[in-house]
């Protein structure tokens, strides 16, 4: 299992003003942590919580006809282009990049096994795309368009695109094989032009909100066409979910964690929550995990609908590349941020440093590993930031493989869900995004905004008057 520590973020290390005491405070809140996590479990299968996710690791069926269609087509393509944007494509960036060699796009096709490349468009910047149009063979590539409401502006006009140009290059029958769409089983102008089409389809399942999606078809159906194993990513799941189900705070470490980051929130102004792993594999952990924390608990208003402001502000680093970054801002500037530093115990390769020069300054690297220097750096970080009294938590994983990915991301997943409950909001909403949704709408001129339309001139109009 994964492990985590926290003694950094107590009293006894970094002093009582920025520091918790962690017995006492789990004492305190130890009643209130077991009712959130017995309510999660008790909620978890009920229509309209939105606590689907909690039971995706025991979705056999899906798991079975994910892996079912990627045997059927492998061999078949070269590339997987996922189209998605959010949760419809963050969480399978984090996994594939964790989980694939690096530079998996540049191996030959002996190097990857036979299995394709993968690309991610999760977003509308037309140079990109059009470079990338430049690279692909379209007749080579599976296009698997993720969308669960179906009608995202900026997927469904990637979509769009692509599809126009598939059906140029195969013909408007052949080209259906060629593409796969993952969105709501009833609803959405995908599912209506899937029906249409005819295409293969996957459920993005009812109450799984587009950042707690990535165990489901949304991210399993990626990783298995690439030929990552789902089975044990799933059972990472399990085991994390068997863990987590426990409702002692001295037993579950994402009930810890949350407790944490909310404490050091509310009480000690510590209101950014870092996360930054020391591994280049586990970088766009950092770009899901911003979004899981931010939308699910950047809210104005409680449970109750008592306007409140709250959420803490999450920021990704990645060690060793930030220290040269930002450490000097966390250790010197404002004492508003908690660090979660994610170890590696063994990388999956080593690599010795070459004795080739006796300078004083870098002599004594030679003969020692990049491994042993990434672990020294994270180590001198985390006892540097202890010195300036600054809270760190780490999260440490034996190795990058699918069990403690699957692991990681649904100890984040349950981490989010508590802490929305402390903060006593709902994180599983996100009304702050339909605002500027809207507005698109009516600038793109959809039908059925134009009293949008009429209240965005205006607002653009007082913005010139200033
Ligand atoms: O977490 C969320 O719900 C969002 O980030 C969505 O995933 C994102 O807006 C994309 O939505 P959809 O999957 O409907 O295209």
């Amino acid at each position: 299992m994964i492990k985590y520590d926290f003694r950094n973020a107590d009293e006894k290390i970094i002093g009582s003003e920025n520091g918790l005491n962690i017995g006492h405070e789990f004492e305190q809140y130890k009643d209130r942590i077991k009712d959130i996590i017995a309510s999660l479990n008790q909620r978890k299968d009920k229509p309209g919580q939105k606590l689907q996710w909690l039971n995706l690791g025991y979705n056999e069926e899906t798991l079975w006809y994910v892996k079912e269609y990627a045997s059927l087509v492998e061999g078949r393509f070269d590339n997987i282009l996922v189209l998605g944007i959010g949760g419809s494509a963050l969480g399978g960036l984090a996994v594939t990049n964790a989980l694939l060699k690096p530079y998996w796009n540049l191996l030959t096709k002996e190097q990857r096994n036979n299995f394709p490349r993968i690309f991610f468009l999760d977003n509308i910047d037309p140079d990109e795309i059009n470079s990338l149009l430049d690279i692909l063979d379209l007749k080579k590539t599976l296009v698997n368009v993720i969308t669960k409401s179906g009608d995202t502006a900026e997927t469904m006009a990637q979509f769009m695109v692509i599809k126009d140009r598939l059906a140029q290059v195969l013909g408007e029958e052949e080209y259906r094989k060629n593409v796969v769409a993952t969105t709501d089983k009833q609803t959405g102008v995908l599912r209506q032009i899937a029906e249409q089409e005819g295409y293969k389809t996957f459920v993005v399942p009812d109450d799984v909100g587009g950042r707690f999606s990535v165990f489901s078809a949304v991210g399993l159906l990626p990783f298995a066409l690439v030929g990552i194993n789902v089975d044990e990513i799933i059972n990472g799941v399990k085991d994390m979910d068997l863990a987590l189900k426990n409702t002692n705070i001295h037993d579950n470490i994402a009930a810890q964690n949350a407790l944490i980051h909310f404490l050091m929130d509310t009480q000690k102004g510590k209101n950014i929550s870092v996360i930054m792993p020391y591994s280049s594999k586990l970088k766009y952990i950092g770009d899901w995990f911003c979004q899981l924390w931010a939308e699910s608990l950047g809210k104005n208003k409680d449970i109750e609908d008592n306007p409140i402001m709250t959420g803490p502000t999450p920021v990704k680093a990645v060690g060793a590349t930030d220290q040269h970054s930002q450490v000097q801002l966390f250790n010197e500037g404002k004492n508003d941020k908690i660090i979660n530093f994610i170890r590696v115990e063994e990388f999956e390769t080593e690599l010795e440093i070459p004795q080739i020069f006796s300078y004083t300054g870098i002599g004594y690297l030679g003969g020692k590993t990049m491994n042993q220097l990434m672990n020294a750096e994270a180590d001198s970080t985390k006892v540097s930031l202890s010195d300036y009294s600054r809270p760190t938590v780490t999260i440490t994983l034996p190795k990058i493989d699918g069990y403690h990915i699957g692991q990681l991301l649904y100890m984040l997943e349950v981490q989010t869900a508590i802490a929305g409950a402390l903060y006593n909001i709902n994180a599983f909403d996100q009304p702050g995004v339909e605002q500027y949704k809207n507005y698109t709408y009516a600038l793109m001129g959809r039908v059925g905004y134009e009293d949008s339309a009429q209240t965005l001139q205006d607002r653009l109009n007082s913005f010139s008057a200033v």
